[in-house]
Parts: structure tokens; C-alpha cells; sequence
């Protein structure tokens, strides 16, 4: 079966979050959410099996405004993203992502690694230093969210993406995600890739109709 994890990133609203519960509770398929962190607890208490976008590398202690991915576990956080694009370019994280991945690992979250090239690079050398970097000394399964990161938002699908993933494979044994510009309509070419596991939806996500449909195609 086919993950599909919904990205809100930083959107909707306390309203919007629990029409989105309804909705999407009366398509009863498994789906993991991955909404603002302050809603996770609404979509735990209903059922869902809910990721958090971040966490920090530390359980506890004075880092105003960092999430803990010791109560994120107590909390009934399944998931993590980690290394998203976003995180890495804003907030500079490529640096502490093994240490976030260690740290979530030893709290019992699964974790989703993001990585991808950016325009113009080589995207085997970049896969290879991000899964490298990212998993030194991590002895787990870890499930890979590969996102080139011009199609992050752009509905650019113009990257080998079969060949990309065959390559990650190659370096890891694992389910390996597509990410980037995946909605209703581009969701009927990427299925047929064979080597995708599942799909991270980040914009279609915030549209309940975009979701049933892409759901539609692949579960
Ligand atoms: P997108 O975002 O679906 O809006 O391209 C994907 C992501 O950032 O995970």
C-alpha cells in the first residue's frame, strides 16, 4: 500500500483543521497528516496517525519555541519530517539533521528524510551527500521523501524521477516517497512510475477535493 503524507506546512485555520477532520475521516483511508504542530493533538484524538513538519535534537530544556521530539512521542506523534527543503534553505538545518534524526529515532518516532537537488545540480552527488550526511552512525529504517526542490511548488516535473529513485535505492533499502508539485492532475502520470512508494502532497493538502482525488488514483 502506498503512503500518502499531507504537508500543511503553515497553513489553516482552527476551523479550517477541523472541517479538514471531517472530511477527510469520511474517506476512511489510511493517510498520515502532517499539519502545524499546534493541531497535531485534534488529528490525534480523531484517529489519525499524525507527523510533525520538524522537531529539534534535544528532548528538553531552554530552546524557546523548539519542538521535543520526547513529547512529541508522549504526545502519539507517529512520524517526523526531517531535512524538508524549506528547513534547510530558511533555517540553515543541514548541519544538526543527523543529530534531529538520532534524537527522534531515540524517542520512537519514524522518520520521513526529505532530499533533492536544486536547479542546475548534479542530482546523484547531491542525493548522495544528503543521505550520507543525514544517516552517518544511524543504524534504522528510514523512509526517504525525494524532492527535487524546483518542483517543490512549481509543477516542474521535468526530473528523471524513476532514475533519481533507483539511485536512492540503490544507496538504501528502503520506501522511497515522491514529492513536488503532486495534485490531482499530475498525480495520473506519477502513479505509473513503478519504483514510488507513496506521495508528500504539500499544497494540493489544504484543498479536501484535491486530496479525494489523488486518493482516488492511488489507493
Ligand atoms: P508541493 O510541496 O506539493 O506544494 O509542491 C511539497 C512539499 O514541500 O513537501
Amino acid at each position: 500500500m502506498k503512503k500518502i503524507i499531507l504537508n500543511h506546512k503553515m497553513n489553516l485555520t482552527v476551523s479550517e483543521i477541523v472541517n479538514h477532520i471531517d472530511k477527510l475521516q469520511s474517506l476512511k483511508k489510511d493517510i498520515i497528516v502532517c499539519p502545524s504542530s499546534i493541531y497535531s493533538k485534534m488529528f490525534i484524538d480523531n484517529g489519525f496517525s499524525v507527523g510533525l513538519q520538524n522537531v529539534y535534537c534535544e528532548n528538553e530544556g531552554a530552546f524557546t519555541g523548539e519542538i521535543s521530539p520526547y513529547q512529541a512521542n508522549k504526545l502519539g506523534v507517529e512520524y517526523v519530517l526531517i531535512g524538508h527543503s524549506e528547513r534547510r534553505k530558511l533555517f540553515g538545518e543541514d548541519k544538526i539533521i543527523n543529530k534531529k534524526i538520532k534524537k527522534a529515532l531515540e524517542n520512537n518516532l519514524k522518520i520521513i528524510l526529505c532530499v533533492g537537488e536544486g536547479k542546475g545540480e548534479n542530482a546523484k552527488e547531491v542525493l548522495y551527500k544528503q543521505i550520507t550526511t543525514a544517516l552517518a552512525d544511524v543504524d534504522a529504517n528510514v523512509i526517504i521523501a525525494y524532492e527535487p526542490v524546483y518542483s517543490i511548488g512549481t509543477g516542474d516535473l521535468s526530473n528523471d524521477i524513476e532514475d533519481n529513485i533507483n539511485y536512492i535505492k540503490s544507496l538504501i533499502d528502503t520506501e522511497v516517497l515522491y514529492g513536488g508539485s503532486v495534485n490531482s492532475k499530475s498525480i495520473v502520470q506519477l502513479n505509473k512510475i513503478n519504483n514510488i512508494d507513496g506521495f508528500l502532497v504539500g499544497s494540493a493538502s489544504l484543498s479536501i477535493d484535491e486530496v479525494t482525488k489523488i486518493l482516488e488514483v492511488v489507493c
